[in-house]
């Protein structure tokens, strides 16, 4: 998964625009500004009731277009936060794509002037529109330490997973292996143990699950550096309660698509399991020096953003709409992003924060979670 998403030359994200009508999938925030500016509102909100730290980073996982981040941005100037107030921070693996995200969010003479400073973590860097630094970076234990409002949607379902399955003699892997016959690829089960079976599996009832260490390892550290740094999560993606069992699948021009067929020419993906994220949130590696983090959710798409407003933000839209067409394609985006049979049940939110907010946040919980 990991080969035929990120590999440098050939992986799937690494060289094309895979999102929007003429890739494969689209996502919440390439459906309507409405999901981006009603997440902004949230952070907006939430870093107020930290006391309003500055400066601080905004720092996204995989940005994919940076289109929820251009409209992160765009709100966040609105309530007069922009300049030096903070910094945003892209996790991204993809050239092609860091190109698109710079595109979006920095203007031109920006773009040009980037000359990085010797030693530097980042790979890349601009100034936003709104006059920000906006830096690069290739792995999240890159990124400066400061007060750090973390998001990452539809980022952890595009991180390898291991199956595992159980059989007679114990937990064994799924691999893929070449079939010799006719050079096609096809799944088997380990002879033996594997490293991946060493996950921790007393007490589970299922006889097959998707395990994902890298997920687990980041949020590791996300909740390192909020517990460290002081900082938010919000993590949004579709996905179970550690209670699925086969999930892994691919996507090609907005169709299933067999993942073992054309590697690299579709989208790879698995459920994530939330249940997996909040307990590496809350248990810290043996030899890291931090306390569980609080978490909340996960809450559905549909709830979550009902309740920090998205019905009031339609109308506000459709009243200041004179095109027909536009104020049916705001209607329609309305009802996909939360109707429970298109994207309403399957995208669920995650947030987290560190331990010392648990007395505020028992007087004010956070928005769209209650
Ligand atoms: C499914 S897309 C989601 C994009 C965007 N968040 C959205 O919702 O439109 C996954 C994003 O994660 C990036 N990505 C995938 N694996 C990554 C990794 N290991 N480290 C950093 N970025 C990664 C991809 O290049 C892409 O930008």
């Amino acid at each position: 998964m990991k080969e035929v998403l990120t590999n440098p030359t050939a992986g799937y994200y690494m060289n094309r625009d895979v999102f929007g009508q003429t890739g494969d999938f689209i996502t919440s925030p390439e459906i309507s500004q409405m999901f981006g500016e009603l997440i902004a509102v949230w952070l907006v909100n939430e870093w107020t009731k930290c006391g309003r730290p500055t400066p601080f980073q905004i720092a996204e996982l995989g940005p994919g277009r940076g289109t929820l981040m251009a409209d992160i941005l765009r709100v966040f100037s609105k309530f007069k936060i922009a300049g030096s107030d903070f910094s945003v921070s892209l996790v991204e693996v993809s050239p092609y794509l860091t190109q698109v995200q710079e595109k979006q969010l920095s203007p031109r003479q920006a773009q040009e002037a980037t000359k990085l400073p010797q030693g530097s973590q980042h790979y890349k860097q601009s100034i936003s529109f709104y006059g920000s630094q906006v830096r690069w970076y290739n792995h999240i234990a890159d990124l400066p330490r400061t007060f750090t409002l973390f998001l990452a949607h539809e980022f952890f379902d595009a991180l390898p997973i291991h199956k595992l399955v159980k059989v007679d003699q114990g937990w064994r892997e799924v691999l893929i292996d070449l079939n010799r016959e006719d050079l096609t690829l096809r799944f088997v089960i380990s002879r033996d143990r594997t490293p991946a079976c060493l996950y921790r599996l007393d007490n589970e009832s299922r006889e097959e699950l998707e395990v994902s260490p890298q997920s687990l390892i980041i949020t590791q550290a996300m909740a390192a550096r909020i517990h460290q740094d002081g900082g938010i999560g919000l993590v949004i993606d579709y996905g179970h309660e550690g209670d699925k069992t086969d999930t892994f699948r691919g996507f090609k021009n907005h169709k299933l698509h067999d993942p073992l067929v054309d590697p690299g020419t579709a989208d790879l993906t698995a459920d994530v399991d939330f249940s997996a994220l909040k307990w590496a949130a809350t248990h810290p590696r043996t030899f890291e020096d931090w306390k569980a983090n609080l978490t909340f959710g996960t809450v559905d798409q549909k709830d979550f953003l009902t309740r920090v407003g998205i019905n009031l933000r339609l109308e506000q839209l459709l009243a200041s709409c004179r095109d027909e067409d536009v104020a049916l394609n705001l209607k329609s985006a309305h009802k996909m992003l939360t109707d429970p049979m298109e994207m309403g049940s399957k995208f669920k939110f995650l947030a987290l924060y560190p331990s010392v907010m648990e007395k505020i946040l028992e007087r004010y919980p956070p928005p769209g979670f209650v």
